[in-house]
């Protein structure tokens, strides 16, 4: 269907339970199948509190979120996983190989597949190069591996998932620039036609972005593309002189 993977929020405000200000305001978006939205904003500004209410951590106090059509508060939680994956700022791993942390339960994927995922993740090197790749054993947090390479382990076990909608929160700040550049050129053939929603830090990793919102205070104050923003938008150009 047309909607399929579209992701909406309209006038989406939420607070944590007891705290006196809401960290989200009145936030409305479309997040379109095929194209990428990028959140850009200051620490603490709720990016990830927007993709967690896309996920239904929690539930908004007002306003609503649909995917495909659907208003989230409608769905289980395994439809959820099965249509939204995040890629969390903090990656986990848990105890077991590298392999049946790129599967997370997804037992049907083949090795092809995991290889496959890790070539666009930019992962293929560091695991080939482990004596039992695929097998090598990972400890319970991933001590064994680094926070860049956890970072593109992450980014693969969603790939494996093939969602509607792919969340990256942060997921390219471990990464120096040059494996940032080449993931991202690899990401789009990877994810066509799915939903992309990228948190992040770095202006470079979102130029090519359809969509940039800009969030302040658990506000939107900017929308548009990169271009559109750095001619416009006083604090855009504030955190591309960053
Ligand atoms: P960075 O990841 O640092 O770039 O920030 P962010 O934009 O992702 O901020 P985030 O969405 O994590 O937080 C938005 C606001 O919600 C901040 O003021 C946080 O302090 C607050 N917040 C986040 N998680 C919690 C929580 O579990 N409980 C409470 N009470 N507040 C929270
Ligand atoms: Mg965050």
């Amino acid at each position: 269907t047309p909607e399929a993977g579209r992701v909406v929020f309209e006038n989406v405000t939420f607070g944590f339970p007891g705290a006196e200000k809401p960290v989200i305001k009145n936030v409305s978006f479309a997040a379109e199948p095929g194209k990428t939205t990028a959140i850009i904003g200051s620490t603490g500004a709720g990016k990830t509190v927007l993709l967690n209410l896309a996920l239904r951590l929690y539930d908004p106090q007002q306003g609503s979120i649909t995917v495909d059509g659907a208003p989230v508060s409608e769905l289980t939680r395994d439809q959820l996983a099965d249509t939204l994956s995040l890629v969390p700022q903090r990656p986990y791993m848990f105890s077991g190989t590298i392999g049946s942390n790129l599967r997370f339960g997804r037992t049907a994927a083949t090795d092809e597949e995991l290889w496959e995922a890790l070539r666009v993740a930019q992962g293929e090197d560091f695991v080939r190069e482990r004596e039992l790749g695929l097998d090598e054993p990972v400890s319970q947090g991933g001590t064994s591996v680094s926070g860049g390479q956890r970072q593109r382990l992450s980014i693969a076990r969603a790939l494996v998932s093939k969602p509607k909608v792919y969340l990256f929160d942060d997921s390219f700040s471990a990464l120096d620039v040059a494996t940032d550049a080449r993931l991202r050129a690899a990401l789009p053939s990877a994810t066509q036609g799915a939903t992309t929603i990228i948190v992040a830090q770095r202006v470079s990793t979102i130029t090519d972005a359809d969509q940039i919102l800009v969030i302040e205070g658990g506000e939107i104050v900017g929308r548009g593309t990169h271009d559109e923003l750095l001619g416009s938008n006083e604090v855009y150009q504030e955190i591309v002189r960053s």
